[in-house]
């Protein structure tokens, strides 16, 4: 019996996002959706990373709010409380306690090489503090601490992920087989989606032009403005190519939503000016986020079912992670905790 319950044992994923305001159509497009669609053949861990949240300064009231507006967003967006663990970072204690573990394990070197740290640095130079340096080793601990296989991750945390895999493999080195070596998730479907007025670049919350994004919980008529205003190009063909990085961008975003292929929106789009491909891409989108925002609306109304989500989730995580934080500090020669 254990035996075949071993080989049907389903692979662990784990990925985490931060709550730091605005959850992007790229956010969603480019990620979310696809964690969703993991939830039947993989045992998803999700979480909401909160403690990494803080390395940037926060507003108290806001941050809270934000974290629990993040919370009710990624549950509309498909994530199943029944399929898959879905918690808050903060409210499962093991993740800093072997995020501490971890930087006695981690160098200096290694985390000053870190491309994230060196931009945030330069972002936040009056806040350059020792918890941006570490982020990643804590990134580490959520991960190991499931003994994930594999890590959904965008370019943008690759390197911190090459990080989690050093680690783990060195203290596996250094005493005996302790972690599950994780590998990079890469996905078959979803869309690098870019800014759509600079559509060489990454599609963030962050950028200084309000209509180069797509927030998920945007109104629908600020969807069709910003999309209306997406930068193209000039030869007016709605087509897939090079140097038709806006074209290519809206295709993209059409496709994932609509399910069609390129061929079928050139075809559909064909003696089409830009301007009617703009409106359609528009609506296309209204259509896909209006199930969700309604779903995000109800969930908002009732604390209560979140509250019950969140608590559910973090006890069995809590539980698993445990099992993983004994071992580790059982093997490092910590005295047995016998309560
Ligand atoms: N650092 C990630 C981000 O900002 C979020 C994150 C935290 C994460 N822990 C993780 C992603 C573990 C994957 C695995 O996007």
């Amino acid at each position: 019996m254990s035996v075949t319950n071993e080989a049907e044992k389903k692979k662990v994923i784990f990925s985490a996002i931060q709550p730091s305001g605005t959850i992007t159509l790229g956010n969603y497009l480019g990620a979310l959706r696809n964690w969703t669609a993991l939830q039947d053949d993989y045992q998803c861990i999700f979480a909401l990373a909160d403690l990494h949240t803080i390395t940037v300064r926060q507003e108290p009231t806001k941050f809270r709010h934000n974290a629990l507006e993040a919370y009710a967003l990624l549950l509309a967006c498909g994530i199943n409380v029944e399929k898959s663990l879905f918690f808050i970072q903060s409210h499962v204690h093991t993740h800093a306690e072997l995020a501490w573990i971890l930087n006695c394990y981690t160098q200096f070197g290694e985390l000053s090489r870190m491309t994230q740290f060196k931009d945030k640095s330069t972002k936040h130079a009056d806040n350059i503090n020792v918890g941006l340096f570490t982020y990643p080793s804590l990134m580490a601990a959520d991960i190991l601490l499931y003994q994930a296989d594999l890590i959904p991750v965008g370019a943008d945390q690759k390197q911190h992920l090459e990080l989690a895999r050093d680690i783990a493999e060195r203290f596996n080195r250094i005493y005996s087989p302790t972690f599950v070596v994780p590998q990079p998730y890469i996905s078959k479907t979803g869309a690098r989606v870019m800014s759509l007025q600079d559509p060489t670049k990454k599609m963030s919350k962050s950028d200084e032009n309000a209509n180069s994004c797509v927030a998920v919980l945007d109104k629908p008529e600020d969807i069709m403005r910003k999309f209306k205003r997406a930068i193209t190009d000039s030869d007016g063909l709605i087509a897939y190519g090079e140097e038709k990085d806006g074209i290519n961008n809206l295709m993209g975003i059409y496709a994932c939503v609509t399910g069609k292929t390129n061929e079928q929106i050139e075809t559909e789009f064909s003696g089409k000016g830009y301007g009617d491909f703009k409106t359609a891409v528009a609506d296309a989108v209204i259509a896909h986020l209006q199930p969700i925002q309604e779903k995000f609306s109800h969930y908002m109304t009732d604390k209560a079912y979140l509250e019950k989500c969140y608590i559910e989730s973090a006890e069995k995580a809590l539980s698993i992670s445990n099992r993983t934080l004994r071992k580790v500090m059982k093997k490092i020669g910590f005295i047995p905790k016998t309560y």
